[in-house]
């Protein structure tokens, strides 16, 4: 594996050891996500950018959109911790002219100041063990007027996605709910005044951050127990407490009928509260 300078081990470690998942259901959860990747691009003037950062750019499905919008008029780097997740990019993409990969900490890696017109990621900014120091990198890398557009979750309880299955965990083994935290992790961005602060901090001018209500599609009911089983706080919480068999097996269950009853009855998607925030240098 190649040595790159890491901030959290965790966050390594996970992105290096634990996404058989992610690879598995990547175009389930790209379908998932599809609301939420239109907000983020529709929130993006893409015309002047030139050079153009995707950081935890994942399977690269982000990256995409914007290669196929750009064509020869933009350079795209794909940034991203995990080897496997890049992995499954290059399988996708192949020898695409307008976009270069690399296995980097965004946080810590030695970019060209002032290079890049536009940072972009979606749901890839949460996992700094410093966001101060990682976004200071990503300001410096950033040319001036250049602009940084993401989107992060809001607290899990707002996202059915990760309430229902935590709902169900707890139910079924007594094990109490979580609270979120700032550490790296999905939800460490669940506080508006915490992300603007970090901006702010950094310098960044004409700071938004919207609160947006939308949907996640829901799959067939099969992929999305695996995905509750396996990605997101439950799973975490299931990992962490070394449930055994019989227990996980009982919440799957149970997950399964509720999945049945609600999910796929009332609407075929989950409910959904994210931040977009866009800024400029
Ligand atoms: C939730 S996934 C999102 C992936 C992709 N943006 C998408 O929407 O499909 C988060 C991604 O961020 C990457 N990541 C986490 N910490 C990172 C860091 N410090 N620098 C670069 N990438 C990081 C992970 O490896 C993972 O691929």
């Amino acid at each position: 594996m190649v040595k790159i300078k890491i901030g959290s081990e965790n966050q390594f470690d996970y992105w290096n050891n634990a996404v058989n998942y992610w690879l598995k259901y990547d175009n389930e959860i790209n379908i998932k996500f599809n609301n939420i990747t239109q907000v983020l691009f529709y929130s993006i003037n893409l015309s002047n950018a030139k050079n153009i950062l995707d950081v935890g750019c994942g399977s690269g499905f982000t990256t995409k959109i914007i290669s196929d919008v750009k064509k020869k008029s933009g350079n795209i780097l794909a940034m991203d911790l995990s080897e496997p997740m890049l992995k499954l990019f290059k399988k996708k993409y192949k020898n695409i002219n307008n976009i270069s990969t690399i296995q980097a900490d965004a946080q810590y890696y030695n970019f060209k100041k002032n290079s890049f017109d536009l940072i972009f990621s979606r749901f890839g900014l949460m996992f700094f063990d410093n966001p101060y120091l990682a976004f200071k990198n990503m300001y410096n890398a950033l040319k001036k007027n250049g602009s940084i557009a993401f989107v992060c979750w809001t607290d899990y309880r707002y996202n059915q996605f990760f309430s229902i299955p935590v709902k169900i965990l707890t139910d079924v083994t007594g094990l109490k709910k979580q609270r979120v935290t700032k550490s790296p992790g999905p939800f460490a961005f669940n506080n508006i005044n915490y992300i603007y602060d970090i901006l702010k901090k950094n310098n960044f001018k004409n700071i938004k951050i919207k609160t947006i209500k939308t949907k996640l599609v829901a799959e067939n009911i099969k992929t999305d127990l695996d995905i509750f089983m396996k990605i997101g706080i439950a799973a975490k919480m299931m990992r962490e407490n070394n449930l055994d068999k019989k227990k996980i097996l009982k919440v799957r269950n149970k997950l399964d009928n509720y999945l049945e009853k609600y999910i796929y009855d009332n609407s075929g998607f989950y409910k959904a509260k994210i931040f977009l925030i866009n800024a400029i240098k």
